[in-house]
């Protein structure tokens, strides 16, 4: 073998020569802090967000030809790029040469808000392009796939690439020959108002064109290198591994014989997240990157030929011209577009991992595995019992494929790990419909492929009917038993999935059968065959109808314009930075946290000296260090910044290490060694509390009418529960901070990624002991947030200074996603028991509500999220009699604490469930009840706040309008009627979300405007940048108010230094308050300009500013604003806490699978009262972002704790937000006309939080859908549906003979995977 010294490839066309490559590092972290492009952004470091994504080029000596392809950076090894061109978004285009046309128009069709994830959404469409310059809507979804966004709901990212398409618009799937720019979504007529009446958010006529001769060539010296360069064996020797690239087959097998440890390393997504999450260390990595014979593709007479080195993107291309619909179905949803291009055949077939999508298919499809061993050339069975010996060079599938089939469930519909997936073969030989082979395999049930041998083997002989179907159930159910304990959890739903799918293959096979022998094989009943079909899959996009402007309003008037997010451009070109994207400062220290691993338990020992020992490892940060000033007490309670004495939850904050590096610190926090003695009692669920009697305080009460004496009237009384999970954040951005010490007078600035810099520098200022006019805490921009970067990033940012007063040097410290998750955690889980008596016409005249939320081990804003939970249950309805209490249940989980929405989400979904019981009740529709118990006109609310409901009502009726309520509800009937697997469910929620924050003081802001002589203006305000656009509606003000154009006006950021006590920004007040505080600065200045601009009025701001100076008249002001009066009493129970309500409705489609739980969004339609917009493209984002979030948080996002309350669902693979592929087919926002709210900026109304309630109008569609298979099935009693309603939760619940069939555990019997907390 023989070495090479250097790595050589290009990143945006520049050569990069790497002598001392670590074979460590991957791409992202070396483009990130050794090359300071720090546009391609950390999201979660396993592949599984795609804020990393960068396109690959590579050229091929042999074919000439080039490819190009999406990767993700995080999981790239930098020596597998030798002879590779790298782009970046930098590499694409930026504001300093030119920006390219997908940034252009991601940014300009409102694409982006926080902008964390649009560097990888950029990446991942410019590379689509490259390929196909005018790709069809498909290709578009398809690309995007692998790409997460938190907060713009994806819709506006769609527009923007559609752009694109050669028949912008268009489904471009005609479905019966219709398009579906020609017929109505389910032959109803479409959005009738949709964009024809309104005007668009952005116009494409401005857009510049795309000119893929202006893209960057793949570099010539790479060409040349891979021409010319003589090839051999690199090898790449660091500290701790060798990496070994043999060029021939030789040499692989040479390098394997010597180094059998040593993984083949090809796309490294299986080998890399081993490394990175699960402690795996290979000292030597073979990667046979370059061996032509890896990549062969041949055609025989027989089968197809693959080598085991193809990516999957590039069999998934190979097979689409072949018959293997089954694995093409497979590898269209297999991961994201990144992963499919970077992960190879062989990998994936060797890696054998349990829930793999193509083995079960491979195992049953008479496949053969071609293995390069040092004995011999071996052919195997492509379902590996064991790892190889060898290297796997290639894979042969024969033709015969047409009773081949795959199924597959996961948590989503893309991107999504399988639950089970499964591989079925049957071969009917001459004898016709007699089965002479069998085969059955399943992914997602057992350690790796499971295949139903003995099964098969006793079905063979056996006429493919009814009888046969029985049998094989049983026999299936048999063999692959899964214990109630079995890792994954959800032992129910896969036993039932592994009969489910199995009767979906006869089904399909049946029908093949009928067409070839109609005679013998009558087939199904047409109601039978909807199981056949896949959910309603079409590409149709959403429309917005917003206020149009008043005609009156001056042209150069910014407000109520749909103006484009200030830092829109600089968010798709990767230029806008966020607190991790801050230069690497002289001598600047790394901290990591070690955490707590049990959920209670006394430490008994901290072993630090092994962490100590390592390289790199500075100090350590105890207790001790933190001299005597271990707490903070933001609600009341004082929270434990560090523990080490008895910890209540895992993920407890311990100690940290401080190192010079983030790898030695990460690398150190592991080998602090705890010892513990687990305490009793462990209290983890919400119903462990409650017998434990384990709350933060007391009660929380409201009671309003006299409850008793209600009931002792009605015609009816319902009892009932609901149980709703909890939310992970999922900031794209994960918590992130820098202390940098001044270097005198104690001083210190501190850049963190908060929505209370205010917070941190106070708790900074304590833990250091040092007045707050020493810290100054700054906040260019956060990258998402949702209430997750308050309280406990002050705990971290406490810390992380310390090491500082003994070292003082800057201190940064970037959590991992994984710690992320761990630490911080997030929306509360919540219990709601009710109890209603209503009249047998639905009215509800008295209801009796408990919640309970889990509020993890520290107090946090638990019992504010209770009170705010109890002040909005009511939502839209009035409710004559009526009695709320709260209680905040004190667990061993991490603390839970603020999220879009506080308490209003888990509130309103009890309300709604309990109204969608009682229509059951009734036999009424629930939007009837919900219409029948609303408030109407001018009303109370239980606190005795004044309400006037004319625009809920208004809202309400436009929205049954719009969505043709009524006509779709008997569509949805018909549909119901005529589909026995399939059920298709309509429903309408209302939505009052009163906004202010209880207290006048809290929602006081300040803000700081300065003219410079120049004529140009800076504003400073309290608010935080964390993609809501607040920086660009408070230019918008200052644009109004000064009447000068918003290119005069810049915002730099927030800082402590500029506007000094400012509020937490949230509860959806942040534009509003702070607005109205610049509103009032700007106005001051311009009452002090007044008289000089009426004496030159003809001349510029330069000039005014000047004579201003010269007058000696200030050019700077702050402005202020008090706060809304706001008050509460819980003892009379009345008060006046909130400042408006927003109203709105929402009204969903949904179409679910009864066999396996999928469903699919099909259309929403939302109306929103949202007074005069301010900027109807940043409303029309936060609105159907939120809606997103909500629809999640309803239906996919599940976090799963083991029973000793250790959180699993730590990443992007295991827990799922919303994909491209869950918006609704079809999502149609209109607002009401303006209306006047006298108090507000502008009579707007705060949109950031209401739309997030909206999303249980999916909850309720698919509740309908599901009662709808049940009622067909005889199952008339309640239906309790709890959220998230999972895939596992649909199909449990729509009982069949399937689900009878299943074993079933007896509770108590085993200890279970995972606990519903
Ligand atoms: C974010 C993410 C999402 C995913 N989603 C899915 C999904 O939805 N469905 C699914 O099925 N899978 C999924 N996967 C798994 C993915 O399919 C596998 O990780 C991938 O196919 C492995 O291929 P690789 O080339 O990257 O393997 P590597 O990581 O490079 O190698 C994996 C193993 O294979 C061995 N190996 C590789 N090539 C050879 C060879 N030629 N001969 C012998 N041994 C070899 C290596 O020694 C190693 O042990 C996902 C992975 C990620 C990271
Ligand atoms: S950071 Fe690479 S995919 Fe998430
Ligand atoms: S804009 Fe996509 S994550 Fe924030």
């Amino acid at each position: 073998m023989d070495g090479a010294a250097e790595l050589v490839f290009c990143v945006n066309g520049r050569k990069v020569i790497e002598k001392n490559v670590d074979p460590e590092t991957m791409l992202l972290p070396y483009l990130r802090k050794k090359l300071q492009l720090t546009g391609t952004k950390y999201g979660c470091g396993g592949g599984g967000c795609g804020a990393c994504t960068v396109m690959i080029s590579r050229y091929n000596p042999i074919t000439k030809r080039i490819r190009h392809y999406p990767a993700n950076a995080c999981l790239l090894p930098i020596c597998s790029l030798h002879g590779a061109a790298v782009t970046t978004v930098e590499g694409v285009g930026s504001t300093k040469a030119r920006i390219h046309p997908v940034q252009e128009r991601i940014a300009k069709c409102h694409g982006t808000q926080c902008g964390f994830c649009t560097p990888g959404m950029v990446m991942s469409i410019y590379t689509l392009l490259r390929n196909h310059p005018e790709p069809t809507l498909d290709q578009l979804t398809d690309a995007l796939g692998g790409n997460l966004c938190r907060c713009t709901g994806y819709r506006p990212i769609i527009d923007a690439c559609k752009t694109f398409c050669k028949t912008s618009g268009c489904c471009q799937s005609k479905e019966n020959g219709v398009c579906c720019l020609d017929q109505g979504i389910n032959e109803l007529p479409e959005f009738e108002e949709g964009n024809k009446t309104s005007p668009k958010l952005f116009s494409e006529e401005e857009f510049l064109p795309l000119d893929p001769t202006q893209e960057l060539i793949f570099p010539p010296e790479l060409m040349i290198m891979a021409e010319k360069q003589p090839q051999r064996t690199r090898v790449f020797v660091g500290d701790r591994m060798t990496w070994i690239s043999p060029v021939t087959l030789k040499e692989l097998l040479e390098a394997k014989v010597k180094y059998p440890q040593a993984p083949i390393v090809m796309g490294n997504t299986s080998v890399g997240p081993e490394v990175r999450f699960k402690g795996a260390f290979h000292p030597v990595i073979i990667s046979p990157e370059c061996i032509e014979e890896l990549s062969v593709v041949n055609h025989a007479d027989d089968g197809l030929t693959l080598g085991a080195g193809l990516s999957l993107a590039q069999v998934k291309e190979i097979l689409k011209t072949q018959t293997y619909h089954a694995l093409l179905k497979h590898l269209g949803t297999l991961a994201g577009c990144q992963i499919r291009n970077m992960a190879s055949l062989g990998g994936h077939i060797v890696s054998r991992h349990l829930d793999s999508d193509l083995n079960p298919l491979l195992a049953v499809g008479n496949c053969t595995l071609n293995l390069l061993s040092k004995v011999n050339l071996l052919f195997l069975p492509p379902f590996l019992s064991e790892e190889p010996g060898g290297a796997v060079l290639k894979m042969t599938i024969l033709y015969d494929w047409e009773f081949v089939s795959a199924f597959r469930q996961a948590q989503r519909q893309q991107n999504a790990l399988a639950i089970v997936n499964s591989g079925m073969r049957v071969f009917f030989g001459e004898g016709g419909g007699i089965i002479r082979e069998l085969s059955i395999a399943y992914g997602g049930v057992g350690p790796t492929t499971i295949c139903a041998k003995n099964s098969c083997q006793k079905l063979i002989g056996r006429p493919w009917n009814e009888e046969m179907l029985d049998a094989a159930c049983r026999l299936i159910l048999d063999e692959v038993s899964l214990p109630g304990w079995a890792p994954g959890g959800k032992v129910e739903f896969k036993r039932t999935l592994l009969i489910s799918f199995f009767f979906k293959f006869y089904l399909k096979v049946s029908q093949i059968l009928k067409t070839m022998d109609p005679v013998r094989y009558p087939g199904l009943a047409d109601k039978y065959e909807s199981a056949l079909e896949d959910l309603h899959s079409r590409n149709h996009w959403g429309t917005s109808k917003y206020q149009v402007g008043n005609p009156k309003q001056l042209p150069q008037d910014p407000i109520g314009r749909p103006i484009m997010h200030l830092s829109g451009i600089k968010h798709t070109t990767g230029e806008a930075i966020y607190c991790d994207d801050m230069p690497v400062l002289d001598g600047e220290l790394f901290l990591a946290f070690v955490t707590s691993s049990r959920a209670h338990a006394e430490i008994v020992s901290i072993d630090l000296s092994e962490a100590l020992s390592l390289p790199g490892v500075v100090d350590i940060v105890t207790e001790e260090d933190l001299r005597g000033v271990n707490s903070f007490g933001l609600f009341g309670e004082p929270e434990k910044l560090l523990e080490t004495q008895e910890v209540s939850c895992v993920g407890q904050l311990v100690c940290a290490v401080v190192a010079d590096s983030e790898v030695q610190a990460k690398r150190a926090a592991k080998r602090v060694k705890i010892v513990y003695q687990d305490l009793e009692p462990v209290i983890l669920t919400i119903e462990e509390a409650i017998r434990h009697h384990s709350f933060f305080q007391g009660e929380r009460k409201l009671e309003y009418g006299n409850v008793d004496e209600a009931f002792k009237v009605v015609d009816q009384i319902l009892e009932g529960e609901i149980h709703m999970g909890g939310q992970e954040h999922f900031y794209m951005e994960t918590q992130s901070m820098l202390a940098v010490p001044k270097g005198e007078d104690q001083e210190m600035d501190v850049y963190v990624s908060s929505q209370f810099p205010k917070y941190i520098q106070d708790i900074v200022a304590a833990t250091l002991k040092v007045p707050a006019n020493k810290i100054m805490c700054h906040v260019k921009r956060v990258g998402g947030a949702f209430g997750g970067k308050v309280t406990k990033t002050g705990i971290m940012a406490a810390i992380t200074p310390s090491p500082h007063l003994l070292h003082g040097c800057p201190v940064r410290c970037i959590l991992e996603r994984g710690e992320d998750m761990l630490i911080t955690g997030g929306r509360h889980p919540y219990l709601g028991k009710y109890k209603a008596g209503f009249m047998n016409d639905g009215r509800i005249l008295a209801l009796d509500v408990e919640h309970y939320c889990n509020g993890g081990s520290t107090l946090d804003e638990s019992l504010f999220v209770i009170e705010i939970g109890l002040l909005k249950v009511d939502n839209a309805y009035k409710f004559p009699n009526l009695r709320f209490r709260g209680w905040a249940c004190r667990t061993n989980l991490p603390s839970n604490t603020a999220l879009r929405g506080f308490g209003f989400p888990q509130s309103g979904l009890i309300t709604e469930n309990c109204i969608t019981e009682v229509a059951a009740k009734c036999g009424l529709s629930p939007e009837k009840v919900r219409m029948m118990n609303m408030y109407k006109e001018i009303d109370q609310t239980p606190y005795k706040q004044e309400i006037d409901a004319t625009n809920l009502i208004q809202c309400w009726k436009e929205c049954m309008a719009t969505s043709s309520y009524s006509l779709r509800k008997v569509a949805v009937e018909k549909f119901n009627s005529e589909n026995y697997w399939k059920k298709k469910g309509l429903a309408m929620v209302p939505l009052k979300f009163p906004v202010g924050v209880l207290s006048t003081a809290a929602a006081q802001a300040a803000a700081l405007v300065h003219i410079y002589l120049d004529g140009s203006v800076l504003v400073t305000h309290g608010g935080i940048e964390m993609g809501q656009g607040v920086h660009t509606k408070m230019i918008q003000v200052a644009s109004r108010e000064l009447r000068m154009p918003m290119s005069n006006v810049h915002l730099r950021g927030t800082s402590t230094e500029t506007v000094p006590n400012a509020n937490v920004s949230g509860g959806s007040l942040v534009a509003d308050l702070n607005g109205l505080a610049v509103k009032d600065a700007c106005q001051t200045l311009l009452k002090r300009l007044e008289p000089i601009i009426s004496k030159n009025p003809k001349g510029t701001w330069k000039d005014w500013a000047q004579a201003a100076f010269d007058e000696s008249i200030s050019l700077s002001a702050t402005g202020y604003f008090r706060g809304y009066e706001s008050h509460m009493n819980w003892e009379t129970g009345e008060g006046h806490p909130f400042e408006y309500f927003v109203f709105g409705a929402a009204c969903s489609e949904v179409e679910i699978d009864c066999l396996t739980g999928a469903h699919k969004n099909i259309r929403t339609d939302i109306v929103m009262d949202i007074g005069h917009s301010i900027n109807p493209a940043l409303d029309v984002g936060q609105i159907e972002g939120a809606f997103i979030q909500g629809m999640g948080l309803y239906t996919i996002e599940e976090l799963k704790y083991s029973p000793q309350g250790v959180l699993y669902t730590r990443g992007p693979d295991q827990y799922k937000i919303p994909a491209v592929s869950d918006v609704p087919t079809e999502l149609h926002v209109s607002f009401l006309p303006p209306s006047q709210n006298s108090n507000t900026l502008y009579s707007s109304k705060g949109l950031g939080e209401p739309g997030v309630f909206l999303g249980c109008s999916v909850f309720f569609a698919i509740h309908d859908a599901v009662r709808a298979a049940r009622q067909e099935r005889g199952l008339l009693g309640p239906l309790k549906l709890d959220s998230p309603l999972t895939p596992e939760k649909i199909r449990m619940a729509c009982e069949d003979k399937f689900t009878k069939m299943i074993p079933r555990d007896e509770p108590g019997s085993y200890v279970p995977w995972n606990i519903p907390v």
